[in-house]
């Protein structure tokens, strides 16, 4: 069963074909991203016209990569919320436009729903991909962070799950790109955190982690916390503006006050993972979103369940961002266990759409 999925949720086009839900054949992305980096977040009408120019080309890209023709393709996937309404809609017109033109099965997906299943890609022909040995079994414990959520989800099964816990106000990605602004790194803040963050000691200072309810997170205390933390180096008040704060903090305190944050950030996320993995015994951990590239956060998880016989394997990094692949495997599992199709003369866009 062969998969073309679709993904213009956010910046990136993406298109891909899955073989069997777990086979990637090919992956074809483009980005908008060099054009928002000047105004320092995504411009929702920059991003959705450079989806118009370039999704007939990254599906026949994504073809073409795979070797296939229309005739190979059994389904078509898209992402249909959550995300920018420009965005979404490019991708689900021109999805539901080839489904109906060309007579192909649809299935609309969650995007913080595809992003678990990223982990599900065991088997590539495809040069330059790490990917797990096996598939995750259930039940699985997804911690899903990216730029828009912070969850941590049991699934006891394909379609059957509980969100245990979510953030109450800003997103773990979120809280990486405002940290990276008030610290004057460069757009998107979580790789340019990451990277300053090396050069830093974690341990320089102490910051807060949030006691929420069991499973839920909070990461605006944290982000104010690094604010108060840089003005306090810099010797200044609170009224001290954020923007001005980067032409005053060294180098070395850049570092510090990024490892320190990057630390407790993941720490945070960690913890609660820890404590979920235990009381409901899953029988695998998977990481999902774009903060899951963080390879701090891999290294923490690793020692936080390490000893646990879980098998604890993560998705390459170049899934972890927004792909067409991820929404190919969770298009192959719907139509294989029967799950509604998406009806190509209606399907609406969900901008707000939640798991
Ligand atoms: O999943 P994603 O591509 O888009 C959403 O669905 O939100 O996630 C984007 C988020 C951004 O906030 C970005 O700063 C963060 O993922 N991110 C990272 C890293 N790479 C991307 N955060 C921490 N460390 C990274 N290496
Ligand atoms: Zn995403």
């Amino acid at each position: 069963m062969k998969f073309l999925g679709i993904e213009t949720s956010c910046d990136e086009t993406a298109a891909a074909v899955v073989e069997d839900g777990q086979r990637l054949l090919s992956n074809a992305v483009a980005s908008s991203m060099s054009e928002h980096i000047k105004y320092g977040g995504v411009v929702p009408e920059i991003a959705a016209r450079s989806h118009i120019e370039v999704i007939m080309p990254i599906i026949k890209q994504a073809l073409s990569d795979a070797d296939c023709t229309w005739g190979d393709i059994d389904g078509i996937a898209v992402t249909h919320g959550a995300g920018l309404g420009g965005s979404l809609l490019i991708g689900v017109m021109t999805a539901r436009t080839l489904a109906i033109a060309l007579d192909k099965p649809l299935y609309a997906t969650n995007h913080v729903e595809a992003h678990v299943y990223a982990n599900f890609l065991t088997d590539t022909s495809l040069p330059g991909y790490k990917l797990p040995a096996r598939q995750p079994e259930f039940p699985m414990l997804a911690v899903i962070v990216s730029g828009g959520h912070s969850q941590l989800v049991l699934f006891r099964n394909h379609f059957d799950y509980t969100v245990l816990g979510q953030t109450h106000d800003d997103a773990i990605g979120e809280a990486f790109d405002k940290v990276a602004k008030m610290l004057g790194l460069p757009y998107p803040g979580g790789p340019s955190v990451a990277a300053t963050a090396e050069r830093g000691d974690p341990n320089a200072y102490k910051l807060p982690k949030a006691k929420m309810d069991k499973y839920d997170f909070s990461f605006s205390g944290l982000k104010t916390a690094v604010l108060r933390l840089a003005q306090s180096q810099i010797g200044e008040g609170y009224d001290f503006p954020s923007i001005k704060l980067s032409e005053r903090l060294s180098g070395a305190q850049k570092a510090d006050i990024a490892a320190s944050f990057q630390r407790t950030a993941i720490a945070t996320i960690v913890d609660k993972a820890k404590l979920a993995y235990e009381e409901f015994d899953a029988k695998s951990v998977v990481i999902a979103g774009g903060v899951a590239a963080n390879s701090e956060l891999r290294h923490q998880l690793t020692e936080a369940l390490l000893g646990a016989s879980v098998p604890i394997d993560f998705p390459d990094l170049k899934l972890c961002t927004d792909n067409g692949a991820m929404v190919a495997v969770l298009g192959c599992y719907k139509m294989k266990l029967g799950q509604p199709e998406a009806n190509p003369f209606s399907l609406s866009i969900e901008p707000n759409l939640s798991m």
